[in-house]
């Protein structure tokens, strides 16, 4: 496998050999983590901007470690002290980022596309990190490389998605990955956020909670996201817990070895409550953990690195 792009932009575009290229690097990368010395000179002189322009929490700060572990300069931009509250463009803001020699540009940004945008008009290499409701790479791959590590591989593996789908960037980098490595995707939801046009990406689309997750291996749940949603999709927080919140009893009728996921931010009580997320079957926080390896990875192979032969998988 020779990974050969500039930048990652979605999953959409991938191979299922470039994928596992960069869950066999982030293993690497993993490993890396837990030797005495965790730093290595991968990106020795390169500089990194993190250009977000949305909150995040562990995406930003997942990337800014992973700069830091592969020995890249790296600068935080923070949008509300820029000049983007004056008006500048995002072409303008990140072409003078390049002008002070960015030779990467990892990118948050509400408006689908922005990265694919910057990636015409830029040299440097662009990283999306979260484009409005469209794709969420990074979270795709390390979801992808925790099912891995718990499932030990995707063929016949039953995934169901369940929540916010409509609105949701991190379900669509799951969908395109999932199923490029053979995994069968259940979307599960009210009909308002999880129409059946889904089915026409390969997806089964079920509004039934129970028959969803019955048969699932993994129970990936996604947060309803009030700042997307321009009306409300149903009645109230209450009744969507009522019918699709994960509790004791919910996770009584699943496969005694089915795992939970959840991208964060957690909204507790409402689409999973704290004595699942925080439970032996949950794995949210070694999903966190698992994103700085593939974070690391993810640069390192943009920027043209290739694993030793004896390293590779
Ligand atoms: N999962 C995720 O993207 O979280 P943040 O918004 O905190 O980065």
């Amino acid at each position: 496998m020779t990974w050969t792009r500039k930048h990652l932009l979605d999953l959409q575009s991938l191979s299922a050999g470039e994928i596992l290229e960069v869950l066999d690097t982030a293993r690497h990368f993993k490993a890396v983590g837990e030797r005495k010395i965790k730093k290595v000179p991968a990106l020795r002189g390169k500089t990194v901007v993190n250009l977000f322009v949305e909150p995040s929490t562990r995406t930003r700060i997942s990337f800014e470690l992973a700069e830091h572990r592969l020995s890249a300069d790296f600068i935080n931009f923070t949008a509300e002290a820029s000049s983007l509250k004056k008006g500048e463009s995002l072409k303008d803001t990140a072409k003078n980022l390049e002008a002070l020699n960015a030779d990467f540009i990892v990118i948050r940004h509400q408006a689908a596309g922005a990265p694919h945008f910057l990636a015409r008009v830029l040299n440097a290499h662009v990283i999306n990190a979260g484009d409005g409701a469209h794709e969420h790479p990074t979270q795709g791959l390390l979801d992808l490389f925790t099912i891995r590590e718990k499932k030990g591989s995707f063929e016949g593996l039953r995934v169901t998605i369940l929540g916010d789908i409509l609105y949701s960037r991190v379900a669509r980098s799951d969908i395109w990955g999932l199923q490029k490595l053979g995994a069968h995707v259940t979307l599960c939801g009210p009909p308002t956020l999880v129409p059946r046009t889904f089915e026409e990406l390969g997806c089964r689309v079920v509004h039934d909670l129970e028959a969803a997750i019955e048969d699932a291996d993994v129970i990936n749940l996604l947060r309803i996201q009030h700042e997307r949603q321009r009306r409300s999709r149903f009645p109230g927080l209450a009744e969507y817990t009522a019918l699709f919140g994960i509790n004791r009893e919910r996770l009584a009728g699943t496969k005694p070895d089915a795992i939970i996921m959840h991208p964060g931010p957690i909204n507790r009580g409402v689409e999973v409550d704290s004595e699942v997320a925080d439970g032996e079957r949950s794995v949210i926080l070694e999903q966190v953990t698992n994103g700085l390896a593939v974070r690391m990875a993810v640069l390192y192979l943009v920027n043209g690195g290739r694993l030793p032969a004896d390293e590779a998988a």
